[in-house]
């Protein structure tokens, strides 16, 4: 019996029936990701230059123990695992970073090679990637911090007012939870995971919840480019400006 055409043997590393450019889109990611990784490390040590008038650095917060009564190293480091585990485990950074940085594989159709055995996310430490979901929960947690420093950052010693960094710190928290909103597993818990709303308890609700996210979760991938920029900005904006590199312009 003849093959069928479209079966496509499993040839070395790279090989591929495509003919677009598909590394392209490896590019941004490598550029992105591993710039914001490299800055946010140095950040995270750095321990200093996180807060100026009534600003705080979102790599910062919540903050604890700034007075180094019982931890001496840089107070970033204490909350650093929580939003580190829920961008890490991300359905969409997973797709993104396994590519661009594993080559595993380097792109749709594109074959990575003998590998031997796939074992998928069945094993330490990848395995882990299965603790999303509790990532989720605490996203949470982190955002019910940084909304009111966003609204803190509008009130200054003498009352009432909008900074330019009012601004950037306004926009990075919407940013943030328009990214924790439109997470996969969110979707899946308010809804997805049902084949029937009407034979469930709260079934309306419920389904209006996840007609919701489901419109979010759509735009999940800018989600999560936008608001990794804007928190990297935050950071740098509230650290130049503390640092007396940069004057905060007050609008208002
Ligand atoms: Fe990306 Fe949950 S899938 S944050």
């Amino acid at each position: 019996m003849a093959k069928p055409s479209a079966v496509v043997q499993i040839g070395g590393f790279g090989s591929t029936l495509r003919r677009d450019a598909w590394w392209v889109e490896l590019v941004p990611v490598v550029i992105l990701l591993g710039t914001f990784s490299i800055y946010a490390t140095f950040r995270a040590f750095e321990g200093k230059f996180y807060a100026w008038g009534p600003y705080l650095s979102p790599f910062y917060s919540p903050l604890i123990d700034p007075e180094h009564h019982w931890w001496r190293f840089s107070p970033a480091l204490l909350i650093l695992a929580g939003p580190l585990g829920f961008r890490a485990s991300c359905y969409y950074y997973r797709k993104a970073y396994y590519r661009a940085f594993f080559l595993d594989p380097p792109a749709c159709a594109v074959s990575e090679g003998g590998r031997g055995a796939y074992r998928g996310e069945t094993r330490f430490p990848f395995i882990l990637q299965n603790l999303h979901r509790w990532f989720l929960y605490l996203a949470f947690v982190y955002l019910a911090f940084l909304w009111p420093d966003a609204i803190r950052a509008f009130f200054f010693p003498d009352g009432f007012g909008i900074g330019v960094g009012s601004l950037v710190l306004l926009v990075n928290i919407v940013l943030l939870t328009l990214y924790t909103l439109s997470c996969h597993s969110l979707r899946h818990l308010a809804g997805g995971k049902f084949d029937c709303f009407s034979c469930t308890s709260f079934g309306p609700t419920r389904h209006t919840a996840w007609r919701w996210l489901s419109g979010l979760n759509e735009r999940h991938m800018l989600y999560a480019w936008m608001s990794l920029i804007s928190v990297g900005l935050a950071d740098l904006y509230v650290r130049m400006v503390s640092a007396g590199l940069l004057k905060d312009i007050r609008l208002l």
